[in-house]
């Protein structure tokens, strides 16, 4: 496969290396368990010769009992030792996995955001599916092969010498030559293999693109263009499966041929061995039993390589994840935020989102006092998404600092802050849970009554009711019933029952119509009352009320003041207005 041999580095080898020494005992009773079926294996040919030469030549009764009881005695050694080590080894890998995935899934839990972004959630679920079996694979089917392959392999040359030193150097020159091609196709096959499994993974993100995006597809009649796209990775999937096929098809046929060659010569060399009476036909055959065993093992041992390759660029791409460290990092010394009100302050905040990227925040100074509702608006791209994420520390300003009650939320505890901000985020996201669960995720204790009371302030609590199970219906099998407003509701109501001192509404209230929104608006505006609030909308017929409205433009503060004067400002504000008024 690729020629560059990946390599783990030595502290993530030790890594491995300990959580799989933790299993010692296990693993000892695993090899042992696999000496005994290589063992078991040299028996089977061993028993060949006697049964040849003294049941079927001498005719000794005696030992037509003796020899199947010896055979029923190994082959039920050989199948407790295999299951023991299979039993064994794979209990290792499953707790190797369940090990790797637990870890993978509470390091991306607690990472950035900005870190899932720049991965993407399909590569990182395939590090908790894939990769981890992989590894697993690398760990338990090495060990297996290294151990019963190698043992076996061992027991079959031992026999193939004890039985005939003579004809086993004659049969050494022309086996390898057999046993080459395994090496040769196997690799074939392998390289085939890679390119179907990134083909249909390919596949499968085209599809679930196209299912989801069925609706844009069929809008802008687009179905024969994702026809043909998708007839393409057909097309070269079927041509690299047919060079699999071709390969696995040939490499069989070959190899027997080749094998036959050297079996040929064994059978004229050892022929003439038992004719010159040199040897028996008894030695003849459990030297030729011996050989014919000895292909599984050598096959499985050229693969073992492969294994181990794959398992350590899986494992290094399961370690970079595990060793990402956070630029989100919690203090070392975390103050814990006591009872709200807080004021929240920016000092000269700038931001970007990486360092390629043009600043989304410049310069921004703004002290929002304890209680005071603060309008946020602005043209698309202005930058107040961007602006409220850095309160709960979504994202960390690049330069200035944001202080939460006279405190830089770098010196508070991630937790704490977090606890008392409760915030409307712009893409109403919500769990494929019941109704109820998804509201409660505001507040992991609220009662059912509390849940029902933050539904009816969201004005929710009526189209809830009517759904099939009310409350307990779960989100996923309402499909795509719930509207953009209903779902927007279902969050307020979360952001709601959470009673928190900072308050962020992100075009919370944006998919309802305006009869809604004004209900719901009401409903909000009662809760802003004693909280920091931070209101951003697009329709700023919705804000009047603010304190204060801030307007960014470009990143930056353009404009701020109350409506009254911003209006008398006759600037940017007042040109969004008179749009906004003369639209229908
Ligand atoms: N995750 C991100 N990565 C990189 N750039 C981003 C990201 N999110 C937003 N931006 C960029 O930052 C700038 C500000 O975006 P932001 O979402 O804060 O604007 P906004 O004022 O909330 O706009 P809208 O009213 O459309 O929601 C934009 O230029 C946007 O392209
Ligand atoms: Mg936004």
């Amino acid at each position: 496969m690729d020629k560059a041999n990946p390599r783990l580095s030595k502290t993530r080898q030790k890594k491995i290396i300990s959580l799989v020494s933790q299993y010692w005992q296990r693993m000892t009773i695993a090899a042992v368990c696999m000496i005994v079926v290589a063992g078991a294996n040299g028996a089977m040919a061993l028993l060949v010769k006697p049964v040849m030469d003294d049941i079927f030549i001498k005719q000794n009764r005696e030992m037509l009992l003796l020899i199947p009881g010896l055979a029923i005695l190994v082959f039920f050694l050989k199948g407790v030792g295999s299951y023991g080590s299979e039993y064994l080894m794979n209990f290792i890998g499953e707790k190797i996995i369940r090990f790797f995935r637990d870890a993978l899934y509470e390091k991306i839990t607690d990472l950035p955001i900005a870190f899932i972004h720049k991965e993407k959630t399909g590569a990182l679920m395939s590090r908790i599916t894939n990769d981890v079996n992989i590894v697993k694979g690398m760990v338990s089917n090495a060990a297996i092969n290294l151990f019963r392959d190698f043992f076996s392999v061992v027991a079959f040359l031992f026999v193939i010498f004890y039985r005939d030193w003579q004809l086993a150097l004659g049969a050494f020159i022309v086996l390898p030559i057999a046993f080459y091609p395994i090496v040769l196709f196997g690799r074939r096959v392998r390289k085939f293999s890679t390119g179907t499994q990134v083909t249909m993974a390919d596949l499968n993100s085209f599809l679930h693109e196209t299912f989801t995006g069925s609706k844009i597809i069929k809008i802008f009649n687009l179905q024969a263009f994702e026809k043909e796209r998708f007839k393409e990775k057909t097309r070269e999937l079927f041509r690299l499966e047919m060079k699999k096929v071709i390969a696995k098809a040939l490499s069989s046929p070959v190899m027997e041929f080749l094998g036959g060659i050297g079996i040929a010569f064994i059978i004229w060399f050892g022929g003439m061995r038992v004719i010159n009476g040199t040897s028996t036909p008894g030695t003849f055959f459990s030297f030729l039993t011996a050989v014919m065993m000895l292909y599984d093992p050598v096959k499985k041992l050229t693969k073992l390589n492969n294994t181990i390759q794959e398992g350590i660029a899986s494992a290094t791409r399961i370690f970079d994840v595990l060793e990402e460290t956070s630029t989100i990092p919690e203090s070392t010394t975390p103050v814990i935020l006591e009872k709200g009100p807080f004021d929240v302050q920016f000092d000269q905040v700038s931001f970007s989102y990486s360092p390629k990227d043009a600043p989304a925040l410049k310069n921004i100074s703004l002290r929002v006092a304890p209680g005071e509702v603060l309008a946020l608006v602005g043209m698309s791209g202005g930058g107040k998404t961007s602006l409220v994420n850095l309160i709960p520390r979504l994202y960390d300003a690049t330069g200035g600092s944001v202080k939460v009650a006279g405190i830089d939320v770098k010196d508070l505890s991630i937790a704490s802050l977090r606890d008392h901000i409760a915030i409307v985020t712009q893409e109403p996201i919500l769990f494929n849970e019941s109704v109820r669960e998804n509201i409660r995720y505001g507040k992991m204790d609220a009662t059912d009554l509390e849940i029902e009371n933050a539904a009816k302030a969201a004005y929710a609590y009526d189209f809830i009711k009517g759904f099939p199970k009310g409350f307990d219906t779960v989100i996923g099998e309402l499909g795509s019933r719930l509207s953009g407003g209903e779902k927007q509701r279902i969050c307020i109501a979360r952001a709601l029952i959470k009673d928190a001192p900072i308050l962020i509404l992100d075009e919370a209230t944006s998919a309802l119509d305006s009869e809604a929104e004004g209900v719901v608006q009401k409903a909000l505006e009662n809760l802003m009352k004693g909280r920091t609030s931070f209101v951003i909308a697009h329709r700023l017929s919705t804000i009047d009320y603010a304190s204060r409205i801030v307007l960014l433009k470009d990143g930056e503060i353009c404009e701020q003041g109350t409506h009254d004067a911003l209006m008398k400002l006759e600037g940017e504000y007042f040109k969004l207005q008179t749009l906004q008024a003369i639209k229908p």
